[in-house]
């Protein structure tokens, strides 16, 4: 077989058929491998009859099938089957090859697969890709990290086939080193997670607060993406509240209350707990996934409280306009959180991310594009070390003018019962980073007389620790002093 794909993939389920198909579209030749025969037949004699799409039926094969040095993409489940099919590709390549895995891969296994494969002289890309089927084929959002020298190899191809903003500006660019991409594809997925908490957080409010019904939401979110919420989430929402089977049912209104997950969210949470970032909206909303999940408990729960939701007794109009300002000063948190822990994890692990350039290439392509991350390139161009997202002039006055009614918002939840986990979240990690004094002296306090374990004093240089013989005979030894 002549050797003159320019690059193969390997893994022909939704999304990596798309991908295909949006390489293809942009002129280059592609050798395509799927574990199952059948599917790459279906494939290449189907939706890729005719086209620059060369079906292989083996690794070898594919290996074959491409040019030097050879570039393969791969677009299988994350965990053991990225391990296994990386043993079985390499025996086919050469020093030099770029393996390049596309999968929702997690971070950790990125480094510890790049630091493998490139002693064996092998080049390795851990790529975020976002943007479901549609992305896939139209334009996804593209994250790579790794190896700087197989970036340069992919640049042309992935530029070509991501999506573009503001005219022709790719939604791709270089990460970082080993893991940076992947990690930021689990923010963003952590972030994604936030923003559809959000928004179900609103709908519950209208739905079971104001009594409101599908129709009427339609109008709203259809109202609020025309404002700063204008996101391809709101969008989404909007169409799906208007969504009618042939029988005049509203599709959502069927849907059984039961969420899933994959891991990502779980996955930026743990990181979180690692980095010492309070990750607070994010991890909520993990969180109601999993009581989401459990129905049959939260059934038994219900009857034996006899819970209802208290209907809120506001004029509907203006309540609603302080849910959406409440859903966007929690959104502005969401995102400050999301961006402190990529700070933490930069340093951390050593990769020079450019915040305004994530906050770009976000901005289409992938599930969390919206015109609000415009807004955030914005704050790190004017300060690329900004400390938080919140410090910048432009979120403090948004946050400003949104905060009376967030607050009114969450005691109105609390009130009639409708839970808020990530808006009340966002609100309290507010009230604590912008609190002075915390009550950490009292626990400090406790610490100490429990264990020994130390403080330090206001009225002392930060960095000279103290013990106190709290009961009178305890000593004065004290534990060692660290914090992790
Ligand atoms: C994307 C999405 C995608 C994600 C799915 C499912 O960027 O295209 O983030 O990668 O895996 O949306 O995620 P959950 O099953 O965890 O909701």
């Amino acid at each position: 077989m002549m050797n003159h794909a320019q690059i193969g993939l390997i893994g022909l389920a939704v999304m990596g058929e798309n991908l295909v198909m949006n390489m293809e579209s942009k002129g280059f030749t592609v050798a395509v491998y799927n574990r199952s025969p059948e599917r790459t037949e279906q494939f290449v004699n189907g939706r890729a009859k005719g086209k620059r799409i060369i079906g292989c039926q083996s690794v070898q094969e594919l290996a074959d099938a491409l040019e030097r040095p050879r570039k393969i993409m791969l677009m299988i489940r994350a965990g053991q089957a990225v391990d296994d099919m990386i043993e079985q590709l390499t025996p086919c390549l050469d020093p030099g090859d770029v393996i390049i895995d596309g999968g929702n891969s997690y971070f950790k296994d990125t480094m510890r697969r790049a630091e493998e494969l490139e002693q064996k002289g092998f080049l390795y890309l851990g790529t975020g890709v976002s943007g479901g089927e549609d992305g896939a084929l139209n334009g996804p959002c593209l994250m790579p990290g790794g190896c700087a020298q197989a970036w340069e190899l992919v640049e042309p191809i992935f530029t070509a086939i991501s999506a573009k903003v503001d005219g022709n500006v790719p939604c791709c660019a270089w990460i970082g080193g080993n893991g940076a991409g992947h990690f930021v594809k689990m923010i963003h997925n952590g972030i994604e997670y936030g923003d559809m908490q959000l928004i179900c957080e609103a709908y519950h409010l209208m739905r079971d607060g104001l009594g409101m019904s599908s129709a009427e939401m339609h109008e709203i979110f259809k109202q609020w993406n025309t404002t700063e919420l204008d996101s391809y989430l709101m969008e989404i929402t909007r169409d799906i509240m208007g969504f009618q089977e042939q029988n005049g049912e509203v599709v959502v209104e069927k849907i059984l209350d039961v969420a899933g997950q994959k891991g990502t969210g779980k996955w930026t949470c743990k990181a979180a707990l690692d980095e010492g970032i309070p990750l607070t909206l994010i991890s909520e909303a993990v969180s109601a996934r999993c009581i989401a999940a459990m129905k049959t408990e939260r059934i038994e729960a219900s009857a034996a409280y006899g819970k209802k939701c208290r209907t809120i007794r506001e004029e509907k109009g203006s309540f609603v306009e302080k849910i959406r300002k409440a859903l966007y000063a929690s959104k502005i948190i969401s995102y400050a959180q999301g961006y402190s822990l990529m700070r933490a994890a930069a340093d951390d692990y050593g990769w020079e991310l450019d915040y305004g350039n994530i906050a770009l290439i976000w901005r289409g392509g992938c599930i969390i594009r919206s015109v609000f991350l415009e807004k955030i390139k914005d704050a790190y161009e004017r300060n690329p070390q900004l400390l938080n997202l919140i410090l910048d002039p432009y979120f403090k006055e948004e946050i400003s003018f949104s905060i009376d009614a967030w607050r009114n918002v969450v005691v109105a939840a609390v009130e009639s019962g409708i839970p808020l986990p990530a808006m009340s979240a966002a609100l309290s990690w507010f009230d604590s980073y912008t609190c002075e004094s915390l009550p950490a002296n009292l626990l400090q306090a406790q610490r100490d007389y429990f264990g020994a374990h130390t403080y330090e004093r206001i009225d002392r240089p930060r960095g000279e620790i103290f013990h106190t013989n709290w009961t009178g005979h305890s000593g004065s030894t004290s534990s060692a002093n660290y914090t992790v």
